[in-house]
């Protein structure tokens, strides 16, 4: 068998994006296993950009299968939106993009109680897509799928009940009753559009597999936002890490063969909780400037910090991380000095893992390193870089005991170093 996931390794926003894209031309099927509309992957080709949500990152390689899996949970107005976009670069989809009929729906409920959720104080600071609510429906075991947009009657009967059950919520927060005939209609005409790439994406990936087929699987957000191993309550509600990949598409864990761990060369982070390497300073406000920091989905400003190794140790081990991919090298061009958080100081204890609970109270211990000034835009190897910035690497390697492998120095596709077809292996 022979899968890759691909997975975040800090907060999202990692430019999996960009890697799945790079990627996808090794791969025959790239499926997309959790999250919603949350998220926003950014592909830059040829200096033009595609913002996409739902639509997995492989979608401008024609000859590849893409797969939206059971574990997602899906706006169709978004993912009808996508498909236009894509459709409108002149990219087919016919007979190569499947979304399950078992991703459950985020319905206009769940998005109203979202947003009137985070109206309140101590807020969670989500995207406010419903994405919560939606996973709370599923776990409730009262969700509506993507299947059952093509069964009006079940559908009707679906939806009346749903609302029912958020009514006390809806009155206990102040919101406005929603029109159950009007959500009917708009969704069962989504569900029109859509029929021809409804299908059961658990058999296409695992019958895929069974003729070794090789198959991508697409994470979203980050480790430290997995429901489990994340900073919980500060997380979104799905398992965004690698495990993720098998529940999420339908397929069992025997079809990973390897998991690539994408983490930026420092550290950002959108919405509330707790970031011990956060600078709320003119250096901040350089990494976000130098970054472009700022959210694919919501625009917001990305709270910016160095690197912390503690996140990174765990992504290691919660996904059993085969190797690091690490984006925006060229960010940190033009700093003298750089600061890698090695551990946490808490009561006197080192931790060299995340604490349970107490994360808001800890110190990072540091430890500087060289900066460099160089443009490493150009460079396609890691021989290629300065001294400092290979330096900087070989640390990542020492401090988390996980080979760097991909190193991204710029947006664009063509701004990569150390690419090799996954699915073999380096040295291979
Ligand atoms: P939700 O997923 O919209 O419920 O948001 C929960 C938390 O996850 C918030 O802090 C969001 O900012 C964060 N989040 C969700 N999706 C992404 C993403 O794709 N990138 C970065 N942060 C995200």
């Amino acid at each position: 068998m022979s899968g890759i996931v691909i997975v975040g390794a800090q907060w999202g926003d990692e430019g999996k994006g960009k890697i799945v894209d790079l990627i996808a031309p090794y791969a025959e099927l790239v499926v997309r296993y959790a999250g919603g509309a949350n998220a926003g992957h950014t592909l830059v080709v040829g200096g033009e950009q595609l913002i996409l949500h739902l639509v997995p990152s492989g979608i401008l390689h024609e000859d590849k299968h893409c797969l939206i899996g059971q574990g997602t949970v899906i706006d169709p107005h978004v993912l009808l939106e996508e498909i236009r976009l894509v459709q409108e670069k002149g990219v087919t989809l016919t007979n190569r993009f499947t979304v399950s009929e078992r991703a459950h729906l985020v319905l206009p409920q769940h998005k109203a109680i979202d947003a009137l959720r985070e109206a309140r104080q101590g807020a969670i600071g989500t995207t406010k897509r419903g994405i919560g609510p939606a996973y709370e429906d599923k776990a409730g075991r009262r969700g509506l799928r993507i299947g059952d947009l093509l069964r009006p009657e079940t559908f009707r009967a679906k939806l009346q009940a749903n609302l029912e059950a958020w009514q006390p919520v809806f009155e206990a927060l102040g919101g406005t009753p929603l029109d159950p005939e009007a959500i009917i209609k708009d969704y069962l005409a989504t569900g029109e559009q859509l029929a021809s790439f409804i299908g059961e994406v658990g058999s296409v990936v695992g019958d895929a597999l069974a003729k070794d087929a090789r198959v991508l699987f697409e994470g979203a957000q980050g480790t430290m936002l997995d429901i489990d191993s994340g900073t919980y309550p500060f997380v979104t509600s799905s398992n965004a890490v690698a495990g993720g990949a098998t529940t999420g598409s339908g397929v069992g864990p025997t079809a990973i063969s390897g998991v690539i761990g994408i983490a930026k060369a420092y550290t950002t982070r959108v919405g509330g909780g707790p970031f011990p390497t956060e600078l709320q300073d003119a250096t901040g406000n350089k990494l976000r400037d130098a970054g472009a920091e700022f959210g694919a989905t919501t625009g917001r400003p990305r709270r910016c910090g160095w690197l912390d190794i503690v996140p990174l140790r765990l992504a290691v081990r919660a996904n059993g991380l085969t190797e690091l991919a690490i984006t925006k090298l060229d960010v940190l061009t033009g700093f003298a000095e750089l600061q890698i958080c090695v551990a946490y100081e808490l009561d006197g204890k080192r931790y060299e893992v995340p604490p349970y609970g107490d994360f808001d109270r800890v110190t990072p211990i540091y430890e500087s390193v060289e900066g460099w000034t160089e443009d490493i835009r150009n460079c396609r190897h890691r021989a290629d870089l300065p001294d400092a910035a290979r330096h900087y690497l070989d640390r990542i390697e020492a401090l988390t005991k996980c080979p760097v492998g991909i190193v991204s120095v710029g947006p664009d596709r063509e701004e990569t170093a150390e690419l090799v077809d996954p699915f073999i292996g380096r040295g291979a």
